[in-house]
């Protein structure tokens, strides 16, 4: 049986017979937030399809391409569409577009996604950082076989979302006068949306937003060694909370009306990453080869 870093090392290989560009931040587009595409000076623009390896979305919003280039003169690569676990993906499917980004250079991770607001400062439009988050109720990227090379089984996860990172989120939105709130995501499995009694746990078990990705993402992330940072758009009160109901229209409607300002505060924030890069050392964990 092949391992999962030989699938990856194979992911790797064809992006580098288009491109030997080396990224330094990795970004995942969430729901609607594919706008942000526009900003970055693409160098290399593969779609899914074209590499070894990586499953393609099935979700309207969700483009499925990886964009290298740069933004602000930082080089990057961003995930245009990602895919879920609710599409019958497994942990593993789902986490190799993020692990890929690390294998090809990149050392900080932005994740993205839209979420429902279920702590009642959240509002539809805005934008939360994600300072911690519930996994527990979707499976774990790293069980199964130990493999070394893709980071460490027994993670801490005390600060999956990076403390200095978080503050120059903040100094970022600061900066553009864009709100920023911060809280807990918690990762549902979806793909229906939550129950009223479901959003009522997720509010007693400290979340403050809900999802359907990310936080698997960012598990895989930070045993590879990653700097993580995570940001929500609050596209809607999660069920119960609001009169009206849930729907995917909705979702990406309002996280269409946020883009552009959410795409503003990605570019700061990626301008802001060129002048404090991750430092190196912390990355030991991370066996990123080469491009030959
Ligand atoms: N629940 C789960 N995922 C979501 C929601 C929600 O209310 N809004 C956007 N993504």
């Amino acid at each position: 049986m092949s391992s999962e870093f030989e699938r990856l090392e194979a992911s790797v290989a064809s992006v580098r017979e288009v491109s030997d560009f080396k990224p330094r931040v990795g970004v995942v587009l969430g729901s609607g937030l594919g706008g942000f595409a526009e900003r970055i000076d693409v160098v290399a623009n593969v779609p899914y399809e074209r590499i070894a390896g990586l499953s393609t979305s099935t979700v309207e919003g969700h483009a499925g391409r990886l964009l290298l280039g740069h933004v602000a003169g930082v080089p990057i690569v961003a995930m245009d569409g990602r895919v879920h676990l609710y599409e019958g993906y497994s942990p593993a499917d789902v986490v190799a577009p993020v692990r890929l980004l690390g294998l090809l250079g990149a050392k900080t991770l932005i994740l993205t996604n839209a979420a429902g607001g279920v702590a009642s400062a959240l509002e539809p439009g805005d934008l939360m950082l994600i300072t911690d988050h519930i996994a527990t109720l979707v499976p774990s990227p790293l069980a199964g076989p130990h493999e070394p090379e893709l980071g460490s089984r027994f993670s801490d996860m005390s600060d999956v979302y990076a403390p200095r990172l978080r503050e120059i989120v903040h100094e970022a939105a600061r900066g553009l006068d864009i709100e920023l709130k911060e809280g807990v995501y918690l990762q549902m499995p979806g793909p229906a949306y939550e129950t009223p009694a479901e959003v009522r746990m997720a509010a007693t078990l400290g979340a403050d937003a809900v999802g359907m990705s990310t936080a698997i993402e960012a598990v895989a992330a930070h045993a590879m060694g990653f700097e993580v940072a995570g940001i929500s758009c609050i596209t809607n009160k999660a069920a119960g909370l609001s009169p009206t109901p849930l729907s995917h229209e909705e979702v990406q409607s309002v996280a269409a009306r946020v883009s552009t300002a959410f795409a503003a505060l990605l570019a700061n924030l990626i301008a802001r990453l060129g002048a404090s890069p991750h430092p190196e050392a912390q990355m030991a964990r991370l066996q990123s080869p080469e491009p030959s």
